[in-house]
Order: C-alpha cells, then structure tokens, then sequence
C-alpha cells in the first residue's frame, strides 16, 4: 500500500489551482445514462472515485472517451446490463446515484445495499422511499434491492431531511417520468444546481433548484449537451485551510468564491484576510491563528466536508474551540490520529472540544476516510519532523495529485510504495 511522507513544518506560497468538484462529476455521469450521445463534460476530476463511476456504467454498457484535457464523450448510451457488479456498487457511496436513471430510461435495476463507511451507516430509506412515490415496485433481496417501473409518475415529495444524492436522485427519476414532480425540502448543495444546468442543457424542465423546493416537468427523453463541472468548493476549502494553518500566503485559482461564502467567514474569524476575485481567492495568514467553533450544516451553511481539516487547523489555534457535527452519527474519526500527533481533543457525543497546541509532532498516522485524509495531511505539514500518512488511497478517492499540489506551494510531501518507517 503506498504511503505519503510529509516533513513539517512548512509555510505554503504560491498559487494553486482547483480540479473540478467531485460531487458534482459523480451525479452528472450517473446522469449521462438519461442522455444521447455526443453528450460532452469538461473538468471531470482526475479521482479514483470518478474512475470507478465511469467503470461501473461502462460495465453496464454506456460506452465513454476521455482526451487528455479530461473532457469526456458519451460515445454509446444504452446499456445491456441490469445490475452493476458489487464490488464496483460497493466501492464507494455514489453508486447510488445509478437509481434514478436507470429505472427513468430502461425501467428497473438491482444493485447492493452501498457499504456504510466510516462517517456513518448512510441508510437509503429516503431514496427508496421517493422513488415507490414516483411509482416503483422496491424488492428487498438479501442486501441488494431490486427497483422497477414501466413508466414513473411525477408525484409530490416531502423529503423528511435533507439529502443531496437523495435529492439528485429524485431530479433524475423525475425528468422523464409522466407529468409534474414537486420536490420539498430539498439539498440546496451547489453540486444540486450543476446537475440541474446539465440536465436542463439536454431537454430537462426543472425550476427552484438552489431554494427549499424543485419543480420539474417530465419530457419524452433528453438529448445531448456540453457541460463543464462546477469548481471543487471542498478542495478549495481544504487548501485554503492548509494555507492558513501554515501561517502562509496563497492564491486559489479556478474556484468558484460564491460557494464558499460560510466557509471564508470563518478563515477571516481565524484571522485570515482574504482577497476574494470573480474565479480566484487569495489567503494571508501571517498574523496569529485564532481557534473558530463551528457546527456543520446543510448548504449554505459550514460543510461537514470540512469539518476534519477545520479540526486540524483548531488543533494549532491559539485558544480553544468547539466543533459539532449535525450531518454524520461517526464524522469523528480522524480525532484519534489527531491526538497521536499531540493534539488536545475531547469527544463528546458529537460535539469536540479543542485546545490549541503550540505544536503538534510528526508520526505514522492512518487514514480513515476521504476527509479525514485531508485532516492529517493538514496536520503533518504543521508538525515539527516527519509523518507518514498510511491508508492513503482514501485520500485518491477525492483529491486528485494532491502532493503535486501541495510540493508546488513548498510542502514536503511525497507518495512512497511500502515506505519503511525506520
Ligand atoms: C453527499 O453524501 C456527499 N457525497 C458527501 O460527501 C457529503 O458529506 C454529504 O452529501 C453531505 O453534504 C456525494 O455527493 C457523492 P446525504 P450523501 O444523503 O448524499 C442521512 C465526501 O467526502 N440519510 O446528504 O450520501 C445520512 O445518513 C462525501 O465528498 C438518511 O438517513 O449524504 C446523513 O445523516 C462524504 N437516509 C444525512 O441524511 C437516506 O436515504 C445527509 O446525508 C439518505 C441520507
């Protein structure tokens, strides 16, 4: 299993750039299964998450190009299978994002339960629920089920929380079904929105995305579009977060500033000043890191996405703070690796409190999931010595040449296979 070795601490400068937004890719690809093709998406992330979405509906039969620009073309939309492989299915979450389309175009599909992962048990109630609303048959069989429909049928849905596959989902079960489908209490989520301009680009009638409510008028089918993905806002966060826990100074290009407007108030609240431009932002942090409390919410509000890498940057504040996480029952799991790097941490329930440390040190640390990757990456650039980040194929899963972009601001980060710690 490769390693990352990282020798702290640095202070990043310089200027970055951000890939396009993996939670926004992942939906749009389940999405070009409703489309013709000729269908065109530019920005698709280089991620293993993304790799193994494109994997999975090829295995079903879509047919897809990549140049080397990372635009990609539906080049065959049609599939021969019903039922994607579980390893695939069980390799990552989104592969949900299959069952709305699938049972939209060619009227049924059987996929695994997906694994739950480290932040939670990720139940899909809400999913199946909407889709027996829209006129599905929902077959439990062991740990997979079986969904079917000649034909969906719009109908009302009042989802009781909110949720953003949940939500993207119901979007793309309801483009094509027979008459008018209104969505209540929906994910607000930029991704929501970029999933909706891809499918209004091809024929779809959705209006309210962005507010509590979507409407959408069903159409006979979709035809074919080209689309770029929206800015990683959760990549943008996370290196502007490095940036400031380094006391350092640097410029984030290709983002997108309007997603991130929770997330700046809390850098300048760390004390941070920020110069924020149409598609760029640049961080100073050369004055004293202040601790910030948060608590996670549903856009707009604080990311839980960021939660980890805001706990990090906490953990060298000077002062204490409280994180709390409403979204996920188990988002806490990179606190333990924290401590063993000399954080002051204490859990309770789903609330932490942090005391800031002069400095944390150098250790082997163990990844637990994608965002807790980020965190002790954050960490290990702050620490005094070396570090190495086990596991890190969690960490590919959603930053994509992570260490090519972090070197490139001055960190001393490097991938090694098997790296002996001595
Ligand atoms: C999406 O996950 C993102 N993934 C997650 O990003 C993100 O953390 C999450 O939204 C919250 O913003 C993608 O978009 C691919 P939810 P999703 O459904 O849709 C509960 C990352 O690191 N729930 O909005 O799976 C659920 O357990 C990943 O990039 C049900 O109870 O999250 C959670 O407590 C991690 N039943 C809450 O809702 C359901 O049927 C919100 O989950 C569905 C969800």
């Amino acid at each position: 299993m490769h390693q990352l070795v990282i020798n702290g601490p640095c202070q990043l400068k310089g200027e970055t750039w951000v890939s396009g937004s993996k939670n926004s890719a992942l939906p749009i690809l389940a999405a070009t299964l409703l489309c013709e093709k000729g269908t065109i998406v530019h920005g698709i992330p280089h991620l293993k998450d993304v790799t193994s979405m494109i994997s999975l509906l090829s295995t079903l039969g879509m047919v897809y190009s990549i140049d080397d620009k990372l635009s990609l073309t539906v080049e065959k939309s049609n599939v021969t299978l019903l039922s994607p492989p579980s390893d695939l299915v069980k390799s990552m979450r989104a592969s949900i994002l299959i069952l709305g389309p699938m049972v939209s175009r060619f009227g049924e599909v059987t996929i695994d339960m997906p694994g739950g992962c480290a932040i939670g048990a990720r139940p899909i109630n809400l999913h199946l629920d909407m889709m027996s609303k829209m006129g599905a048959s929902v077959v439990m069989m062991d740990d997979k089920v079986h969904v079917s429909a000649p034909k969906l049928t719009g109908a009302i849905i009042n989802f009781e929380k909110q949720t953003v596959t949940g939500t993207e989902n119901a979007i793309m079960a309801a483009v094509c079904a027979e008459g008018k489908t209104v969505l209540n209490n929906v994910a607000k989520e930029p991704e929501v929105s970029d999933l909706c301009d891809f499918l209004r680009k091809c024929g779809a009638k959705i209006t309210g995305d962005g507010t509590e409510s979507i409407t959408i008028d069903g159409v006979d089918c979709l035809g074919s579009c080209e689309h770029r993905i929206v800015p990683d806002r959760i990549e943008a966060g996370t290196l502007l977060i490095a940036a400031a826990m380094t006391k350092g100074t640097i410029k984030v290009n290709d983002c997108e500033p309007m997603h991130l407007q929770s997330v700046f108030k809390l850098l300048e609240q760390a004390g941070a000043s920020l110069d924020i431009k149409d598609k760029t932002v640049a961080i100073d942090m050369t004055g004293d890191l202040k601790p910030v409390s948060i608590t996670t919410e549903v856009y707009p509000g604080v990311p839980t996405d960021l939660q980890a890498q805001f706990m990090a940057m906490n953990a060298v504040a000077n002062g204490q703070s409280l994180i709390e996480e409403t979204i996920f029952e188990n988002r806490f799991k990179h606190v333990g690796e924290l401590k063993r790097m000399g954080a002051d941490i204490s859990l309770q329930g789903n609330k932490a409190t942090i005391e800031g440390v002069e400095k944390l040190k150098g250790c082997v640390v163990k990844a637990t999931d994608l965002r807790a990757s980020a965190a002790l990456i954050l960490a290990a650039l702050c620490a005094e010595g070396e570090s190495v980040l086990e596991s890190i194929h969690h960490i590919d899963r959603g930053y994509s040449n992570i260490e090519e972009k972090l070197s490139a601001l001055g960190a001393s980060i490097r991938r090694h296979p098997n790296y002996m710690v001595l």
